[in-house]
C-alpha cells in the first residue's frame, strides 16, 4: 500500500487530457466480445477496473489486443462465447460483476464471477433479482454478496419489464444485456435519469432500442452485433477532480481536452457554475452518439464560491463526484448540504463515513447523514494523515484537499487511483505550482 503527500498549491495552469471514460470503456469491452467482427477501441481507459472487464471478456472467448490505450477486440458472436477455465475476477469493478452477469446469465453454460475483498461486500441482489425475473438460473453467496454462480437458464430468458428500484446505471445495463440472449422485447424504467451509454453503444452496434420518458426497451434479441470503430471520449469523472481544484484557484488557466460533455455526466459543470467558478465549453464535438469536449475551469474573479444543495435527480447524476464536491465545499461560502445520496454507502468504501472521517482529520467539521452529508464552509483544511480506505474516489479527492491545506496531506492507500485514473498523481503535479 503506497503513500502520497500532496502539498499546498499556489495555482494550477496547463492541460489535461484524462483517460477514457471507465464507464463507457467497460461497455464497448463488453459488447466488442460479443460483436461479429472486430473492434477498434481507441482512448480505452487505462484503469485497473476496465482491464478486469477485458481479461473476463478474454477468459470468456474473445481474442483482445492491447497497445497501450488502444484495444482490439475480435468478437466471439452474440452466441459464440465459451465456458471461463476459471472463476471470473472482477477485481475491485462493480461495474464489471454487475454488467456481465446480464451476459453470463445468458450463456448456455455454467460460470462464476467474484472479485477483491471491497467487491466482495458489495450489494448483489439488485441484479440477481431482475435476472432470475427473466429465468435465469443465479445465486449470489449468502447476503445476497458475490461471488454469483451462474448455469444455463433451464427454459432460456424472456424479456420483462423492469422498474428499478434504485436508480442505477449497473442494474439497467444488467438487464438490458440479458435482453440480448432474451426471448421477447427487455424494458427497464428508470425512477430517476441514469447515464445512458449502454442505450448510446447497443444502437452504436445495432440493436433497436427505444427511449421514451424514463423507458428504455430493447426490441427482441437482435442476431448479431456490429463491431465498432470509435474513440471513447475521456472520463468526465476523472476531470472532475480538477476541475474542482481548479474551482478553488481564481487565477487556474485549466484546461481539461477531449472530455465527455454527455449531459448525463455534465451536471457538475452546471454545479459547479451555480458556485460561481468559472467553466467554459471551448469546443463540442459528437463521436459515436457521444458528446465530447474541451473544457476550461477557473475559481470565481471577485469573491468565495457560493455554497449549495444536492439532492434527487441531482445526486444520482453526481454519484461519483461527490467526494471531491465535499472536499471543494470547505471553499464555499455556506458549504454543501448532500441528500438522497445513501448509494454512497455502498459504493467501493462507504464514502459518506470515509469522507467525514478524513474531513475530521483534515480539522474541518462534517454531518454524517443516512443519505448523506452536511460539510459547512468555508473552513481551512489542515495537514494530516487521511485514509484512501482502497477507494480510488477517496484517494483522490483528498489529494484536492492536500492543494488548499495549510500543510502536507499524506494519503494512505493512494495507489488505489489507479483503478480508473493510474496517470493521477503525475497529472496534478505536473498542473500545480
Ligand atoms: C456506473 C454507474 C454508477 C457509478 C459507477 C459506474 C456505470 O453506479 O457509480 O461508478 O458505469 O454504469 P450505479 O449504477 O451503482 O449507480
Amino acid at each position: 500500500m503506497s503513500t502520497q503527500v500532496i502539498r499546498p498549491a499556489c495555482n494550477l495552469s496547463g492541460a489535461v487530457r484524462p483517460p477514457g471514460d471507465k464507464s463507457i470503456s467497460h461497455r464497448y469491452g463488453m459488447l466488442g466480445a460479443l460483436a461479429s467482427g472486430r473492434s477498434h477501441l481507441a482512448n480505452y481507459s487505462t484503469g485497473a477496473d476496465c482491464a478486469s472487464t477485458l481479461a473476463c471478456m478474454a477468459a470468456l472467448g474473445a481474442k483482445i489486443e492491447r497497445r497501450d490505450d488502444v484495444v482490439e477486440i475480435e468478437g466471439a458472436g452474440l452466441r459464440g462465447l465459451r465456458p471461463p477455465a476459471a472463476p471470473l475476477d472482477a477485481g475491485n469493478s462493480g461495474s464489471t460483476i454487475r454488467m456481465l452477469a446480464g451476459i453470463l446469465a445468458g450463456q448456455p453454460f455454467a460460470s462464476e464471477i467474484g472479485g477483491d475483498a471491497s467487491l466482495s461486500r458489495r450489494p448483489m441482489r439488485r441484479v440477481v433479482e431482475p435476472l432470475q425475473q427473466m429465468g435465469a438460473a443465479i445465486a449470489a453467496a449468502e447476503g445476497g454478496l458475490p461471488p454469483l454462480r451462474f448455469a444455463p437458464a433451464p427454459s432460456g430468458l424472456s424479456g420483462i419489464e423492469y422498474r428499478l428500484p434504485v436508480a442505477s446505471a449497473q442494474v439497467k445495463t444488467a438487464v438490458l444485456f440479458a435482453g440480448l440472449f432474451a426471448r421477447g422485447a427487455t424494458a427497464v424504467i428508470e425512477p430517476q435519469p441514469t447515464r445512458d451509454h449502454t442505450e448510446i453503444a447497443l444502437r452504436q452496434c445495432g440493436a433497436r432500442i427505444s427511449v421514451q420518458r424514463g423507458r428504455v426497451e430493447l426490441a427482441a434479441a437482435p442476431g448479431e452485433l456490429r463491431p465498432v470503430d470509435l474513440t471513447i471520449p475521456g472520463d468526465p469523472s476523472s476531470a472532475a477532480f480538477f476541475l474542482c481544484a481548479a474551482a478553488m484557484f481564481p487565477e487556474a488557466t485549466l484546461v481539461i481536452q477531449g472530455v465527455s460533455v454527455n449531459p448525463r455526466r455534465a451536471v457538475l459543470l452546471d454545479v459547479l457554475r451555480r458556485m460561481g467558478a468559472r467553466i467554459g465549453i471551448v469546443e463540442i464535438a459528437e463521436t459515436a452518439g457521444e458528446l465530447v469536449g474541451t473544457l476550461s475551469a477557473a475559481g470565481p474573479a471577485r469573491g468565495r464560491l457560493q455554497g449549495t444543495s444536492i439532492a434527487g435527480a441531482e445526486t444520482v447524476a453526481l454519484i461519483d463526484e461527490i467526494p471531491v464536491l465535499a472536499v471543494l465545499a470547505t471553499a464555499c461560502e455556506g458549504g454543501l448540504h448532500v441528500a438522497d445520496a445513501a448509494e454512497l454507502r455502498v459504493k467501493e468504501s462507504d464514502r459518506i463515513a470515509a469522507i467525514a472521517e478524513n474531513l475530521r482529520r483534515m480539522g474541518a467539521r462534517c454531518e454524517e447523514r443516512p443519505d448523506g452529508l452536511i460539510v459547512p464552509g468555508p473552513q481551512q483544511l489542515h495537514a494530516a494523515a487521511v485514509d484512501s480506505r482502497g477507494d480510488h474516489r477517496i484517494a483522490m479527492a483528498f489529494a484536492i484537499a492536500g492543494l488548499v491545506a495549510d500543510g502536507p496531506v499524506e494519503i494512505a492507500g493512494a495507489d488505489c487511483a489507479a483503478i480508473s485514473y493510474p496517470e493521477f498523481y503525475s497529472t496534478l503535479a505536473r498542473i500545480t505550482d
